[in-house]
């Protein structure tokens, strides 16, 4: 059996929507000084999905490139992680699974706590291959964050998948035992079942994020965790890039240290790249600011790294992984500067159209506008079943 420490992420993808909106253009239209976005909350562009595009098209498009490089074969396993799900009932994944034509002796499940969800998903992935070493899990986290127009929340939307592939001796980064765990029963953000866009009190999500940063790092400690100077970075989850800076200040702190600003950048400084253009991505944020570190930072290889977990509600989970020397072999750099780039601007008016947008609830044939270029798109709501096609 494989130890922990040899166990982890293989691969790692990600994808975005086809469309993006500056904050420009948000603060042009609401009056907003943009040094609030650009520098209050460390936010430039939000991803937006086009009406042809939800979490199942985008997963499907983080996913496809893992499943082109390393085949099926042994993935048994497949786990779904959000909190824009699209059916009460049927978990996300398996439409995935159909579009990637996976093997039928798949399991497939959706898993859900706020954010958090996709953290989840990897400690689970891990335990499965942690008993049968042969076997590979794929991990999705995908949301779309969308918040009520001229609302506080509004500047902090966004949309992204992250893909990894979870398997014993992994090429990208190995994760560690212990864990530290935080869970608290706050309201500081929720979605209730009759409602598209979330319900949040961004203050006490700010404070409530910051209570798990000290829960989790108590918890960690007391399993024998690594010390704070150990780390290279911390990677922590951002739904807005300012809050990881708010995170690891207050880490600090909670450690006894002065809060340095040379430090702080040190830190995170290269988790946020992605983050602060593609906007909050739920469940995928704390793996997109893994993704922009490896794609982004000097040579990591042999260097501990921090995770810092958190969904609203709230769960949190603190834990290490350690980059596993020769990883640049294996990054997506490319792909992934392309999915950001190659998105379509919008301006205020179109970006509205598209935030209004929704299907009849009638159960007609409700085809979709062919908006988007991605390798899958959501073709129609027909029956009220979900058409998606394969380009
Ligand atoms: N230049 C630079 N900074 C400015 C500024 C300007 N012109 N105007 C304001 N700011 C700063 C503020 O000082 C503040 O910084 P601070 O937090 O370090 O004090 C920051 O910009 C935000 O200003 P604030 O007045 O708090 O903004 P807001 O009332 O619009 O709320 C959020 C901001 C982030 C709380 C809000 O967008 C939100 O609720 N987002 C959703 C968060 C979420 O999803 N939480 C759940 C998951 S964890």
């Amino acid at each position: 059996m494989a130890s922990d420490s040899a166990i982890g992420i293989h691969d790692l993808s990600f994808a975005t929507t086809g469309f993006v909106l500056p904050h420009t253009a948000l603060a042009e239209h609401n009056g907003t000084d943009i040094g609030k976005y650009h520098v209050g909350i460390g936010q430039h562009s939000m991803s937006v999905a086009g009406a042809d595009e939800d979490i199942v098209t985008m997963g499907a498009a983080a996913a496809a490139p893992i499943i082109s490089r390393h085949g099926a074969d042994q993935i048994r396993t497949l786990v779904f992680a959000t909190e824009s799900s699209i059916d009460q009932a049927k978990s996300a994944g398996v439409y995935v699974h159909s579009l990637l034509g996976l093997p039928s002796a798949t399991r497939v499940v959706e898993l859900k706590q706020a954010c958090y969800g996709a953290t989840a998903a990897l400690q689970f992935a891990i335990g499965l291959v942690h008993r049968d070493p042969a076997q590979r899990v794929l991990v999705i986290a995908s949301d779309i964050s969308k918040y009520e127009l001229d609302s506080p929340g509004e500047a902090t939307q966004g949309a992204a998948a992250v893909a990894m592939l979870v398997t014993a001796d992994p090429a990208l980064v190995r994760i560690e035992e212990p864990s530290g765990l935080f869970t608290a029963d706050v309201m500081d953000f929720w979605r209730p079942n009759y409602r598209d866009a979330a319900l949040v009190d961004g203050q006490e999500s700010i404070t409530a994020y910051l209570q798990a940063v000290e829960g989790t790092w108590k918890d960690y400690q007391e399993q024998g965790g690594r010390s704070l100077e150990e780390f290279s970075a911390f990677c922590y989850h951002q739904p807005f890039t300012k809050m990881a800076h708010k995170a690891h200040r207050h880490l600090l702190n909670t450690c006894g240290y002065d809060t340095d600003e040379s430090d702080i950048k040190r830190a995170i400084g290269q988790t946020t790249a992605c983050n602060t253009v593609v906007g909050n991505s739920y469940t995928a944020s704390v793996y997109l600011a893994l993704a922009a570190l490896l794609d982004h930072a000097d040579d990591l290889s042999g260097r501990p790294v921090g995770f810092l977990s958190y969904g609203s509600g709230s769960v949190a989970e603190f834990f290490a992984g350690t980059v596993v020397p020769g990883y640049r072999a294996h990054l997506r750099t490319e792909a992934h500067r392309e999915a950001i780039e190659g998105r379509r601007l919008l301006d205020y008016a179109a970006y509205r159209e598209l935030h209004e947008w929704s299907f009849p609830t009638d159960g007609g044939d409700h085809p979709t506008p062919a908006q988007t270029t991605g390798p899958f798109r959501l073709a129609a709501l027909r029956g009220h079943k979900r058409i998606y096609e394969r380009r």
